[in-house]
């Protein structure tokens, strides 16, 4: 479900001709539908409504401040992953109550920094890291509160870069281990225990292994009750899909429903961290074509963005779908691969598409760019990376300008 929708042959974002946008802000460009990612950031609300549920949006998926505020009006916390995306998070206004932190290599400083920021809890990943925070805990003369993110050795039937709940992956506390470290640190003076936190994959597509994990957390939570360890939260992480090309993910209430039974009678509070569910179809990349290659054996439609504004299909051979942003209806149909300006073969959006035939200065959008699009772009071959758009109806705010030249090179220094 999104409002990225063709009205007379052109595409719109809700109300908004993107012909205007890219007029107005100059290509490339992220353009965000504020409606779109409200009703998904819903959908997951109220499919748990029945449970006391929070909601941390996970602010890698996409951290612009404008899209994390839109959040927190909605009521969303987040789930953080570094002191950058704490900092951001708070400038939004958030309640720090609402702030959950993963990751498995947070810093001494990262972790002063939240516990001054008065979070509401960590999930920790190793007993090294439990160590650290009770120890910079006490030097703060304060207790951390903790979750501890258990890796239930399960297959999320994901790519295998963004599956993260197999045994000989980095992330959580191997589940045959993890009594032991809730045993020590209940023994800890700065450590509060607070809850069980999972996170298995991101575009994750089917109910089954959530299924597989929840049962064994839950599992998990009865042995830690019998051994008088207080749980009172239990995070199920992110890492609902969305469709890039034909696939079927589950709905948030079917993945409810899927879940709620292995966690009834439980009187547990949940927390989500959903990131790609909810701002990936709420976001395209629009490009314009600078030149239409026509080779031996491919055409190549050579467009002003690339790998750098969009790294998904380079780094995961990730689909997504390439849309003409104006539709010519009598225009035949051509193969093309599309392709950014970078210097590498690896800088590609698309390949082997069928798409009417192009012209140099025809835009084009790919689709379902909102969730790590902006938040992994960079700056390779010194290039400005692109401006954001959020749409809202009829209105069109630019919620980051594209970045100069002169910002890409002011770190840096010669030397005499
Ligand atoms: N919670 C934790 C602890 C995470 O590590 C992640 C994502 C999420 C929540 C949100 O997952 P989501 O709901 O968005 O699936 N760059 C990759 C995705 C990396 C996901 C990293 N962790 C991609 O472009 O597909």
């Amino acid at each position: 479900m999104d409002y990225f929708n063709y009205k007379k042959n052109k595409l719109f974002a809700e109300d908004v001709d993107i012909n205007i946008l890219a007029e107005k802000y100059g290509t490339p460009l992220y353009v965000y539908s504020k409606r779109t990612f409200l009703e998904h950031f819903h959908k997951v609300k109220n499919a748990f409504s029945d449970m006391e549920t929070l909601i941390c949006y996970s602010v890698k998926a996409n951290s612009n401040l404008a899209v994390l505020n839109e959040m927190k009006k909605a009521g969303a916390g987040f789930d953080i992953v570094s002191g950058g995306e704490l900092y951001r998070s708070l400038k939004t206004g958030v309640d720090p109550k609402k702030i959950v932190y993963a990751g498995v290599g947070k810093t001494a400083e990262e972790i002063r920094y939240a516990l001054k920021s008065g979070i509401l809890m960590f999930n920790i990943e190793s007993t090294e890291e439990l160590k650290a925070i009770n120890n910079i805990a006490k030097a703060m003369k304060t207790r951390a509160d903790v979750a501890f993110r258990i890796n239930p050795d399960v297959d999320a039937l994901t790519h295998a870069y963004v599956n993260t709940g197999k045994k000989e992956s980095k992330f959580g506390i191997d589940i045959m281990m993890a009594l032991n470290i809730y045993k020590s640190a209940k023994k800890l003076k700065h450590i509060n225990i607070k809850g069980v936190d999972m996170h298995i994959g991101s575009q994750i597509t089917s109910p089954i292994p959530y299924i597989n994990a929840v049962s064994k957390i839950a599992r998990f939570v009865s042995e830690l009750r019998r051994e008088n360890i207080n749980i009172e939260y239990l995070n199920l992480g992110g890492g609902l899909g969305v469709i890039y090309d034909e696939e079927k993910p589950s709905t948030a209430d079917v993945f409810a429903r899927a879940i709620k039974p292995h966690i009834a009678g439980f009187d547990l509070k949940i927390i989500l961290e959903p990131g790609r569910f909810i701002i990936g179809n709420a976001g395209v990349l629009i490009g314009r074509v600078t030149y239409v290659k026509k080779g031996r054996t491919k055409n190549f439609l050579i467009t002003d963005t690339g790998m750098n504004d969009l790294i998904r299909p380079s780094l995961y051979g990730s689909y997504h779908k390439v849309i003409p942003v104006n539709v010519k209806k009598s225009a035949d149909l051509d193969y093309y691969d599309v392709v950014g300006p970078i210097c590498e073969s690896g800088d590609f959006l698309a390949k082997d598409r069928h798409l009417p035939q192009m012209e140099a200065g025809d835009l084009i959008c790919v689709r379902t760019a909102g969730a790590y699009g902006m938040s992994m772009a960079s700056n390779y071959n010194t290039r400005p990376r692109a401006a954001e758009v959020m749409v809202d109806g009829a209105k069109h705010t630019l919620v980051r300008e594209r970045e100069t030249l002169e910002e890409l090179t002011a770190k840096e220094r010669m030397i005499k």
